[in-house]
């Protein structure tokens, strides 16, 4: 099959969140399967030309009222999982006055960019005017999010009598139903393709155009991240104001898990550690814990550590950590938090960390390695998340071992088994309802469990870390998607 995959980031170029390394890393594992895939993605500025190869001629690029705008195509590939070039092409989409920026959809933490309607219909568009640039007919286009979430519009309008794109089936995978993409009506005469688009069961949305809907309303198919996230989106608590199209489209939707990247995130050859551990031998996994104490500046005693690596955004349930923070810092525990976001947390934590108590650590910023130290020095993984559509902080911590404390809801409540008092069951600990007090009511039984408990929490960490949510099980659930899609495109 021919594979065109879409998106606003792909890891190791530009990343801002999971996305990235859906896009990133999926591909790899579909050329595996003996697909040809390719990867379209902006050039934004992080990304150096110096590695790259130019397509000779320029991309034209029809924006409606905006008129045709021509950019540069570079080319390179993905990574294989060693960090050498994979036979996976990734072209990127080189237009200096919309990608030519530092931030990807904003300047670091502030409001996103003014024009990034114009920014991402314009990517959408370019992809598809690329098959034509570059010679490629695809069976599948594969978009995701509301960024590229016109491509299923194009596709289904514009492109449908196309002679190399009319027969292409789409694909949208939502990541997250909470970014949708909304911009005033007038971006119906850059997206060109005709008012009568504009209704309440297509593109409008309480009178704004509403690309995350528009894409949902026309994808061949449509799939979220987890099984669980795909009932959720269905219902007023979930759905973001999109539960309605979501229902419609219901038959059509499918929940396929992310699996994560077990080159990257293996303890026994984790260069970023300072000793390997696996689960038939946990010794370093101590002396990744006395060795992030010491990077921290945490006191090294071996009480319970408890650590965070995250978007500091409202999602995450943040502002229920910070509220919950003070009761659960006067345990005998210590606590880490790496994260970057809203400005709020940033002032919040950097002040606990610099005037509270001596078991708080907090760096805020951004660096992989330090997230990769933190997911195996500590004992006990906090993610209190409102939604989270997969999340894959919590499979990294179940690999090293870090038993999660999750709130049971989308991926999480399908990748985290609760523990089962008085056994020695489960991968993790569970909140049903989500309150500060039940934040901390939930790390009370997991630190309990880690003074009182010892042998059960040991055999918790233990199957833990041979759970596996793998690329080579999701690519294969891919594959059954898009093969129904062609066969319903072409029908
Ligand atoms: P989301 O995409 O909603 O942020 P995920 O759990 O799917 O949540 O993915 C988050 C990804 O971003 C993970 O790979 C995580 O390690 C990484 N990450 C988030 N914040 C940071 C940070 N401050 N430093 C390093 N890595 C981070
Ligand atoms: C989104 C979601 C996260 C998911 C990631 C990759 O950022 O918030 O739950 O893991 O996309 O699919």
């Amino acid at each position: 099959m021919k594979i065109l995959m879409v998106a606003a980031e792909a890891v190791p170029f530009a990343k801002t969140g999971g996305l990235a390394d859906v896009a990133g890393v999926l591909p790899r594992f579909l050329r595996a399967l003996g697909h040809d895939v390719r990867v379209v993605m902006p050039r934004y500025y992080r990304v150096d030309r110096a590695d790259l190869r130019r397509v000779p001629g320029l991309l034209a690029v029809p924006m409606g009222v905006v008129g045709t705008l021509q950019a540069e195509v570079w080319q390179g590939r993905l990574p294989d999982g060693d960090g050498h070039a994979s036979d996976v092409p990734v072209y990127f989409v080189d237009f200096e006055q919309y990608f030519g920026r530092d931030g990807l959809y904003n300047e670091a933490g502030g409001q996103g960019y003014l024009d990034n309607d114009n920014r991402f219909v314009f990517l959408s568009r370019a992809a598809l005017e690329l098959c034509h640039h570059v010679g490629f007919e695809p069976d599948v286009v594969h978009a995701n999010d509301w960024h590229t979430a016109a491509v299923p519009l194009f596709l289904d309008t514009l492109y449908r009598a196309d002679p190399r794109l009319g027969r292409a089936a789409s694909i949208l995978t939502v990541h997250n139903m909470e970014y949708q993409g909304c911009f005033y009506s007038g971006l119906m005469n850059v997206l060109d393709v005709g008012w009568e688009h504009f209704n309440h069961l297509e593109i409008e949305h309480d009178d704004e155009v509403n690309l995350l809907k528009g894409g949902i309303y026309h994808a061949t198919l449509w799939n979220t991240v987890s099984p669980r996230y795909a009932e959720e989106i269905k219902t007023a608590r979930f759905g973001h104001g999109l539960c309605g199209v979501a229902r419609d489209r219901a038959a059509d939707l499918r929940g396929i898990l992310n699996g994560i990247d077990y080159a990257e995130w293996d303890p026994s050859t984790d260069p970023h550690l300072p000793a390997p551990f696996d689960a038939d031998d946990l010794s370093g996994k101590a002396v990744c814990k006395t060795e992030l104490q010491r990077e921290l500046g945490l006191p090294q005693r071996d009480v319970p550590l408890i650590g965070i690596v995250s978007r500091l955004v409202h999602q995450k349930g943040i502002d229920l950590i910070a509220a919950a923070l003070p009761r659960i810092l006067g345990l005998d525990v210590q606590f880490v938090l790496l994260g970057s976001g809203e400005a709020w947390a940033h002032d919040h934590f950097g002040r606990l960390h610099r005037d509270g108590p001596p078991n708080f650590a907090a760096h805020l910023g951004y660096s992989n390695p330090l997230a990769h130290r933190i997911e195996a020095g500590c004992d006990l993984y906090l993610m209190p998340s409102r939604f989270e559509p997969c999340g894959l902080n919590q499979l990294y911590s179940l690999r090293y071992g870090t038993l999660p404390i999750v709130h049971a809801v989308g991926g999480l409540d399908d990748t985290v088994q609760n523990h089962v008092e008085g056994t020695h069951q489960g991968t993790g600990f569970k909140l049903h309802d989500l309150t500060p007090q039940s934040i901390f009511d939930t790390v009370g039984w997991a630190v309990h469990t880690w003074y009182n408990r010892r042998d059960a929490f040991r055999a918790m960490q233990v199957r833990a870390m041979r759970e596996r949510f793998t690329w080579e099980d999701a690519a294969l659930r891919y594959v059954e998607m898009y093969t129904e899609a062609v066969a319903r495109r072409r029908a």
